[in-house]
């Protein structure tokens, strides 16, 4: 749980006005009774809005059997015809679809590289991409194939071409290591790796094709590895046989090449995204398209209020969910122009993302608390003088606004005037499902809070039993089906059932605690399991503790999220070395190190803590919830369960020992 401000709800309630809709929480509860009422009618209206080259049969099929939920069942349409083709026969043809930025700055702070790309030009060079894939790599609709790109058009241009031939993409976050990669490769089973050469990062030049390399020793299945000169490279290694360059492929392809849209079923597997949760490794989540688009377009509208004189950025990297759903199809199939960023979003100096918004004059921002937070620490000086005037909406997402940060923001970018909300989601919903709706209703926003359930969602709180709990903390669950929700977990249909719908009957168990409020607001305070979010990105500790042991000199380990003022929480581990190693600074570092190798850089524990036995149960399960209570310094509660009270007490003289160890460092 990271909100720090004690005593939540927050009693503090922000009211716009002026706003067309609704802006009594009353009014709105009552749409959304009537909406949950009866989802499939309700979400079949929404689904009308998009265009099906063939209409559904059935709105909703459990297929066998729940949760297996199938939408729009019968219903033919394409992803890659909604983005891009919808648009070229308007007088959207010319608009700008993409305003791209790279990373590096001339000597006055101006970027270098602009690429700006109209939909037109989207819909060519997605056409000619496809072609390419299509004749020359021969992939065909239901084909895996694997995508490790950084932050530039040709990654939105390149899901945008499969999903037009209806080949089922993963990609991959280009800030996961060699190893995570190959394992999401290995169980997607891609035919295909799309990758680039090289790409900024904070001034540096990060070589993605290296890792690829590394990746595919392990999974040798692999037919073609197709490289995108980002940097142009020239010792870039390439395979003879496997590895071909991006422009080679696209060599002969003619300017005006059209492929003719897939028109896939409404069930048809749009994508797989790789996502952490409590145990073994990440799970391939597989979301639909006739669903997902109509959740994604529902919440472009109702949550964004998008409009076509907006521009729209979404900060996320589209290495995660975000990314897909908000920068890759919503917005596009919305016709918005958005900006995209390829680099970190303090170089060179904190106010990069100002000068951005300055620049094109953004007007919807969508951000993540741990990037407020990191421009908070910064200090004011650094938004003061900027023009933030044409912002008119703000959203974040990834983990939990603390009040504080929600306040700041507010007041520097928002100034103090616009809808400001805190969107709830997750990789397995597809799209946002709990959020304060400025294209619905204008009702009071709260710091912190998620607000009231959206249409058509019958979010809500409950207990250990599965009844419903009112200001006081529960579980949050989804209790019907909703369009955009996953299909199902790639290669483990039993899983899905298991992690998702086992733990109270009939109903999507989400893993987060939550409060609702007295007036039905909803307050997500973090994961309820053994998942963390480190500056809002996802993890599984048991990942990094399975990294942790993979080491020769480790036997045993526990990690912990920590709770962290900028980065939400950061993994700490605690560790029993094998006989013959002692703990020294430089297995510290060493353990540290490994962990970035072997996950990535944001798996990296922020401390390594060495004791000699792990606080279990009698069953030999590691209590990992006494072990925060200790870095916390909170009571430990019911601690019947421990077999070796000795084991927390040593956890916590490690920790008291560190904690002096760092107050000498400062
Ligand atoms: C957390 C990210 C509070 C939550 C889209 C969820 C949030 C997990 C919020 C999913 C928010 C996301 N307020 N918590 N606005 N948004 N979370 O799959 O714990 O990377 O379960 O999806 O992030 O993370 P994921």
């Amino acid at each position: 749980m990271s909100i720090s401000e004690e005593n939540l709800p927050y009693k503090e309630r922000i009211v716009l006005n002026s706003w067309p809709n609704t802006t009594s929480i009353d009014s709105y509860k009552a749409m959304h009774s009537k909406s949950i009422s009866n989802i499939e009618d309700f979400w079949a209206n929404v689904a009308k809005e998009l265009e099906w080259f063939k209409p559904w049969d059935k709105v909703l099929v459990a297929d066998p059997q729940p949760p297996f939920y199938k939408w729009f069942v019968g219903g033919r349409l394409n992803a890659s015809y909604l983005a891009v083709d919808r648009h070229i026969n308007t007088w959207r043809k010319n608009k700008l679809a993409i305003i791209w930025e790279g990373e590096p700055v001339d000597p006055s702070g101006n970027p270098i590289e602009v690429r700006k790309l109209t939909y037109y030009d989207l819909y060519r060079e997605v056409n000619r991409l496809a072609f390419a894939i299509r004749d020359k790599l021969g992939l065909r609709k239901g084909d895996t194939v694997t995508i490790y790109l950084p932050m530039i058009p040709e990654l939105p241009i390149l899901m945008l071409a499969l999903a037009r031939l209806g080949v089922i993409f993963s990609v991959v976050f280009s800030g996961f290591s060699a190893q995570a990669l190959a394992d999401r490769v290995i169980d997607a089973k891609s035919r295909v790796v799309f990758t680039a050469d090289a790409f900024w990062r904070r001034g540096r030049v990060i070589r993605l094709k290296d890792v690829v390399d590394e990746a595919l020793r392990n999974a040798q299945f692999v037919e073609r590895v197709v490289v995108y000169r980002r940097m142009n490279l020239k010792d870039t290694p390439m395979k003879p046989g496997r590895d071909i360059w991006w422009d080679e492929l696209l060599s002969g392809v003619p300017a005006n090449a059209y492929v003719k849209p897939e028109e896939v079923e409404s069930e048809h597997p749009l994508y797989i995204l790789y996502t952490s949760g409590t145990t073994g490794k990440p799970k391939g989540i597989v979301h639909d398209t006739g669903g997902y688009m109509t959740l994604l377009h529902a919440t472009m509208k109702w949550v964004f209020d998008v409009k076509d004189t907006d521009v729209y950025w979404c900060t996320a990297d589209i290495g995660w969910v975000t990314g897909h759903s908000y920068i890759v199809f919503g917005p596009l199939m919305e016709g918005v122009t958005e900006v995209m960023y390829e680099g970190a979003p303090d170089y060179p100096a904190p106010d990069r993302w100002w000068r951005i918004v300055e620049r094109y004059g953004v007007t919807i921002l969508y951000t993540s608390p741990t990037a407020i937070r990191t421009f908070m620490r910064y200090g004011d000086d650094w938004v003061k003088g900027h023009d933030f005037s044409t912002i008119r909406i703000i959203n974040s997402v990834g983990e939990p606004i603390n009040p504080e940060a929600w306040r700041w923001a507010w007041r520097w970018l928002g100034r103090e005037s616009v809808p400001f909300g805190s969107t709830w989601w997750m990789t397995e919903t597809g799209g946002i499902l709990i959020s304060h709706a400025p294209g619905l209703a204008l009702i009071p926003m709260k710091p912190g809070t998620n607000g009231l359930p959206l249409l058509g969602v019958d979010a809500d709180v409950v207990d250990d039993e599965g009844r419903p709990v009112q200001g006081k903390r529960g579980y949050l669950v989804i209790k019907k089906p909703w369009p955009g929700m996953m299909l199902t977990i790639w290669g483990d249909p039993n899983r899905y059932i298991q992690v998702y719908w086992s733990r109270f009957p009939d109903m999507f168990y989400a893993g987060d605690w939550a409060i609702k409020d007295e007036d039905g607001y909803i307050w997500v305070l973090g994961r309820a399991d053994e998942v963390i979010k480190v500056s809002g990105h996802r993890l599984g500790t048991y990942e990094i503790e399975s990294a942790l042991v993979s080491h020769k000199a480790v036997a045993e380990s526990a990690v912990v999220g920590m709770p962290d003022l900028v980065k939400g929480e950061v993994p700490v581990a605690f560790v029993v070395l094998r006989a013959g190693f002692s703990p020294s600074k430089e297995l510290k570092a060493e353990l540290r190190n490994w962990v970035r190798e072997v996950i990535g850089p944001i798996a990296e524990p922020a401390e390594i803590l060495f004791v000699t036995k792990l606080p279990k149960t009698r069953s030999g399960k590691i209590m990992r919830r006494l072990l925060k209570q200790v870095l916390i310094g909170q009571p430990l509660g019911d601690t019947t369960a421990l077999e070796d009270e000795t084991s927390i007490d040593e956890a916590r003289k490690a920790y008291e020992e560190l904690s002096r160890e760092l107050m000498g460092q400062r």
